[in-house]
């Protein structure tokens, strides 16, 4: 057992890093074909409206903890550990309104009465609970965590609603994080975080909450409205000067960005954030085209994409943004490490 770096090194020395990434996607692929056979839509408009020809869609048995746990357990096994300290799940779909869906994760991974909680800010989420471990590792409170980004968006999106059906995708991306020295490669910069509850309608379900309880009087639908036009506007500007100001906490210039790491939201919505930051697309890893808006799985997803095709390398200067439902929006920073190893 090596002494904890809370016994060596004061709060400021130490930092959470990235030491194991893994993710899962369910088999079944819809693509705009499909969508355009009972949708009145076309694959030209989603092609250049939005940046997608292709979504995968869990079958109906499977939940978010199911695709969580393949993508835990892969994190794990890329991080080559059997045990962490606790377990963050990020979603907007939980398994049940109650409980939370990360203790479940927990147990089915093995790991025992570990603490474990679920965050909820939206697509925003992943950078929010990753936030959140890295604070509670500096803190000394854990040594490792599991983060976890899954949604299952098929279940709350209505199939019949073309301006939300095309955007969204179910899938699965965890981290491992470890306590570090501060500034070692994988580790986590400054986040720069924030929130505009006044436009919580923007991406809303009505139903099903305490404002709407499911059982309360003419049928409920439980399916998730969105102002896409308002969204996408705020998404390019606030995540434009999240990137900024993490930037400027973390002493980066932005042309010392090598690699964006930006929300898979829109095609259109990342190359508005490059563009406003002067970021040249191939810097810009995307993977939208084959798995669509994922929301808070969106940042693993693409991470663990990115880097198992060689797009993230050893040594670069990595910027991760997301914007979300709330509306929510997080950017922070890290050198990408040498010695992982994705598992996808
Ligand atoms: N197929 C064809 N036409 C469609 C369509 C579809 N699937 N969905 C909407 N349209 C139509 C609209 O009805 C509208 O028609 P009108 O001009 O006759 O009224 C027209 O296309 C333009 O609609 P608008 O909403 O202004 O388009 P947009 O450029 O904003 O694109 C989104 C719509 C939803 C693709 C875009 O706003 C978006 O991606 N927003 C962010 C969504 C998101 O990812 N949110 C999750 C959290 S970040």
């Amino acid at each position: 057992m090596t002494t904890p770096l809370r016994d060596v090194l004061p709060q400021q020395a130490r930092s959470a890093r990235l030491v194991g990434l893994g993710s899962w996607l369910p088999p079944r692929q819809v693509t705009n074909a499909e969508l355009c056979a009972r949708l009145d839509t076309s694959d030209e408009w989603i092609r250049t409206r939005i940046g997608i020809a292709t979504r995968h869609v869990a079958d109906p048995a499977t939940a978010t903890s199911d695709m969580a746990v393949e993508a835990g357990m892969r994190a794990m096994k890329s991080a080559g550990v059997e045990h962490v300290d606790a377990v963050v799940l990020a979603t907007a779909t939980p398994d049940h309104p109650v409980p939370g869906t990360a203790p479940a994760v927990a147990h089915r991974l093995g790991l025992g009465h570990v603490p474990a909680f679920d965050v909820g800010a939206g697509c925003s989420g992943f950078v929010y609970a990753t936030t959140v471990a890295s604070a509670l590792i500096r803190a000394g409170t854990a040594r490792s965590i599991l983060v976890v980004g899954a949604e299952t968006m098929s279940a709350i999106v209505d199939p019949a609603d073309r301006t939300t059906a095309p955007i969204f995708g179910d899938g699965a991306g965890a981290v491992v994080l470890r306590e570090a020295r501060a500034g070692e490669p994988g580790t986590f910069g400054p986040v720069a975080w924030g929130s505009a509850g006044e436009h919580a309608a923007a991406i809303c379900i009505p139903e099903g909450g305490s404002r709407r309880p499911s059982h309360a009087g003419d049928a409920p639908r439980g399916y998730v409205h969105m102002e896409g036009n308002l969204v996408l506007r705020h998404a390019v500007r606030q995540m434009a000067h999240a990137v900024r100001d993490a930037a400027a906490a973390a002493g980066w210039d932005l042309r010392d960005i090598d690699r964006l790491i930006v929300h898979q939201a829109n095609a259109r919505i990342s190359a508005g954030v490059a563009d406003a930051l002067g970021l040249p697309a191939e810097r810009v890893p995307s993977n939208i085209t084959d798995v669509g808006n994922t929301s808070a799985a969106s940042i693993p997803l693409l991470l663990a994409s990115a880097a198992a095709e060689g797009r993230l390398t050893a040594g670069q200067r990595v910027m991760v943004a997301a914007f979300g439902a709330g509306f929510t929006w997080a950017a922070t920073t890290l050198v990408w490490p040498a010695d992982l190893r994705p598992l996808t």
